[in-house]
């Protein structure tokens, strides 16, 4: 089999990329370790930046976006001097829109079924090779059979476990990592969102967070032993302690229920530096990874694809080699942009084990020039509706 762009991983970044290209007629094959009900079935982001949404219109897949998503001007941060609001319309004249990465995940399958794409499904070992010769090409077995698919390009978007990332020589590859001591214990239920916006909440017992997917489906988030067990907690016991995070009138309205899905979520910052190594480029979680506080990992995906997408449209249809030759620094630069937002507002939110009261007053400080700086809520508008490409 023959492509010009091979992608490996058809989650959002494969997924998006694959569409890009085929609306300008450059050919692709994803190639997926599990199976398309898997993929649709994870929970995952529900913040979409300004720039993935016109990504994604440009992609052709912002109907349902546009009609189902829920614009969002600003948010909530609760501290115990109270919550404040932070407006991304009054300080960047921005918004983000809330709509889940699922929903994102089966838009774009619509469009690439609807295009005809060709996507490999349940593939095991899945190897690039050859990557720094002229002819790369990638193999899998499927149903006991080898696979071969020769391409001019490998875009690695297999994610944080992926195998592309390995592929790249420890002597060439540097990575840069922090492991959060904590995680996220989240909780999906059939519940009417406890606000308007959401709310990040800095809590002595520890960081919390009310999200939502739409105005019958709430996303809750609660700091946790990174080794916590999601069968360890009941709903009941979830709902009490993220009942004594929010502040008081928000928990007391707070609708609850059965939850529908409850998982625990590790904390980390990291990098891998370069994101490309001869014809193979990472995009999304193979070459990255931030600490969900801020939403910023699936817009970080989907800002690789743009600049992974207008370098090699720019290759196929002028020959022009420059955008690809730039590419690892080009998404770097964002990249680390966005490592320093989520490192901030998680640093700023969280209890950490061993923080001490100097660490607490830094916290509090912190907030309070959001409270009372708008140089510093412009600052994090900015950040959170996202930087331009
Ligand atoms: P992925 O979505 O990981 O997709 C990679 C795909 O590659 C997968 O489908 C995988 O099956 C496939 N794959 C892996 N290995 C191979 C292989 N060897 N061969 C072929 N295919 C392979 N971000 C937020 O902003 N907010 C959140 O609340 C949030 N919650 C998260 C919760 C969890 C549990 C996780 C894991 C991530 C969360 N994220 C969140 C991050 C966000 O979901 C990711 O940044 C986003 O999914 C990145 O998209 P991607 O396409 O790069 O990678
Ligand atoms: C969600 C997750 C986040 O990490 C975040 O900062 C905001 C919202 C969510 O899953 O809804």
């Amino acid at each position: 089999m023959r492509t010009q762009v091979a992608i490996i991983g058809g989650g959002p970044a494969g997924l998006l990329l694959s569409q890009l290209l085929n609306r300008e007629g450059v050919e692709t094959v994803v190639v997926e370790r599990r199976s398309r009900a898997h993929v649709l079935s994870r929970i995952r982001a529900g913040v979409l930046e300004q720039g993935s949404v016109a990504l994604l219109e440009r992609a052709g897949v912002g109907r349902r976006l546009r009609t189902d998503g829920a614009r969002h001007d600003g948010c909530y941060l609760s501290t115990a001097a109270g919550m404040f609001h932070v407006s991304f319309r009054d300080m960047v004249n921005g918004q983000v829109t809330v709509y889940g990465q699922t929903e994102v995940t089966k838009d774009l399958y619509a469009a690439q079924d609807a295009l005809g794409a060709v996507h490999v499904h349940e593939a095991e070992d899945v190897i690039p090779h050859d990557i720094t010769g002229e002819r790369p090409y990638v193999t899998w077995r499927k149903n006991g059979r080898d696979q071969r698919l020769d391409c001019d390009w490998i875009a690695g978007c297999d994610g944080f476990h992926g195998i592309c990332r390995p592929s790249i020589p420890e002597g060439v590859r540097r990575e840069f990592e922090r492991v959060y001591p904590f995680g996220w214990l989240g909780v999906l239920s059939e519940t009417a969102p406890a606000a308007d916006e959401l709310i990040y909440a800095n809590h002595p017992r520890g960081f919390a967070l009310a999200s939502m997917r739409n105005p019958h489906l709430s996303r809750y988030y609660i700091q946790v032993p990174a080794e916590t067990d999601p069968r360890d907690w009941s709903d009941a016991a979830f709902w009490d302690e993220l009942r004594c995070r929010l502040p008081g009138d928000v928990a007391e309205a707070m609708e609850t229920g059965p939850s529908v899905e409850k998982s625990v979520a590790p904390l980390r910052s990291f990098v891998c530096e370069p994101m490309a190594h001869g014809r193979m480029f990472l995009a999304g979680d193979a070459a990255h990874i931030v600490p969900p506080t801020g939403a910023k990992g699936l817009n970080l995906a989907l800002g690789d694809v743009h600049y992974l997408f207008e370098a090699l449209r720019r290759w196929y249809r002028d020959g022009e080699a420059e955008g690809l030759e730039r590419y690892s620094e080009t998404a770097l630069a964002r990249v680390w942009a966005a490592m320093r937002f989520s490192w901030w507002m998680t640093s700023m939110l969280h209890r950490f084990p061993d923080q001490t009261d100097f660490d607490q007053r830094m916290q509090e400080s912190e907030l309070r020039q959001l409270i009372t700086m708008p140089s510093a809520r412009a600052t994090m508008a900015q950040n959170y509706v996202g930087l331009p490409y």
